[in-house]
C-alpha cells in the first residue's frame, strides 16, 4: 500500500478592500496555479476579518488572557494562517508601503505571539518554516516601487524562519487592470502558485553544510 502525502496548504491573503481589484486578481491567479499543482488552497480578504487596530495588550486582554477585539482575526490567524504550509500576501502599494489591512494583520499577530499570551509558545512554533510570497500592484511602475514591502516581508521571513520564495509586481490602477499588464504579472502569479512548494530556495550562510 502506498501512502500519499497530504497536499500542502496554501493561504492567499488579499489585503485590498476591492473585491474585483488588482490584488484580488493576482490572488485568484495564485489560487488557479496552486490548484493545478494539487495544493489545498484558500483565499481570504483580510478586510473581512479586521475591525480594529492592535491595542495595548495588557489593557485589552480578558481575565483568561484572550484578546478582547471581537472580530474575525483570531479565526483567520489561528485556524487558517497557522495551519498553512505557505502564505501568499497580495497587497496594493499604498504610499510606497503595504496597505493598512496587511500591516494590521501583522500587528495583530502580536496578541498571540507575545509571551503574555497563554498559547504563545505554540504559536511561535507554528508560525515558523512556512513558505511566504508577496504580490503587489500599483499605478507607478519604476523598479523600486514595492521595495519597501519586499524588504519588510524579507525581515518577517528572517525573524520567523520562513522562506521568502518569490514576489510578483503587477501594474494597474483601475479594478482588474492588472489583467492587461504588458509584463504579464497575472501569468507570473499563476506560475508562482503552481510552483509554490517546489520553487528552489537557497539562502546560504557561511556555516551552511554544502
Ligand atoms: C490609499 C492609496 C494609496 C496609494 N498609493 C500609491 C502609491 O504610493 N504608488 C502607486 O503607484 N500607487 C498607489 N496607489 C494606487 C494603487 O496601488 C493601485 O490602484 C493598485 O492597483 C490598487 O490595487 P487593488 O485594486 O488591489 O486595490 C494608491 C491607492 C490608494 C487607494
Amino acid at each position: 500500500m502506498t501512502v500519499s502525502a497530504s497536499p500542502r496548504r496554501l493561504l492567499v491573503l488579499v489585503a485590498s478592500p476591492r473585491r474585483d481589484g488588482n490584488s484580488a486578481t493576482l490572488g485568484a491567479a495564485v489560487v488557479r496555479g496552486a490548484q493545478a499543482a494539487g495544493s489545498e488552497v484558500s483565499l481570504a480578504f483580510i478586510d473581512d476579518n479586521l475591525d480594529g487596530l492592535v491595542r495595548d495588550c495588557r489593557e485589552c486582554r480578558d481575565e483568561q488572557g484572550r484578546c478582547r477585539i471581537e472580530d474575525g482575526f483570531g479565526g483567520l490567524f489561528l485556524d487558517r494562517f497557522l495551519p498553512a504550509d505557505g502564505v501568499a500576501l497580495c497587497t496594493p502599494v499604498y504610499w510606497y508601503g503595504m496597505s493598512g489591512q496587511a500591516k494590521v494583520f501583522f500587528d495583530r499577530m502580536f496578541c498571540y505571539f507575545a509571551k503574555s499570551h497563554a498559547g504563545s509558545a505554540q504559536v511561535r512554533e507554528r508560525i515558523k518554516r512556512k513558505r511566504v510570497a508577496l504580490l503587489t500592484s500599483s499605478e507607478e511602475i519604476y523598479p523600486a516601487i514595492a521595495l519597501g514591502i519586499v524588504h519588510q516581508l524579507q525581515e518577517y521571513a528572517r525573524y520567523t524562519h520562513s522562506r521568502f520564495i518569490g514576489t510578483v509586481h503587477g501594474w494597474g490602477n483601475g479594478r482588474g487592470e492588472v489583467m492587461r499588464d504588458p509584463q504579464g504579472s497575472v501569468a507570473a502569479a499563476e506560475a508562482l502558485g503552481r510552483e509554490f512548494f517546489e520553487r528552489p530556495y537557497l539562502d546560504l550562510q557561511m556555516d551552511t553544510p554544502r
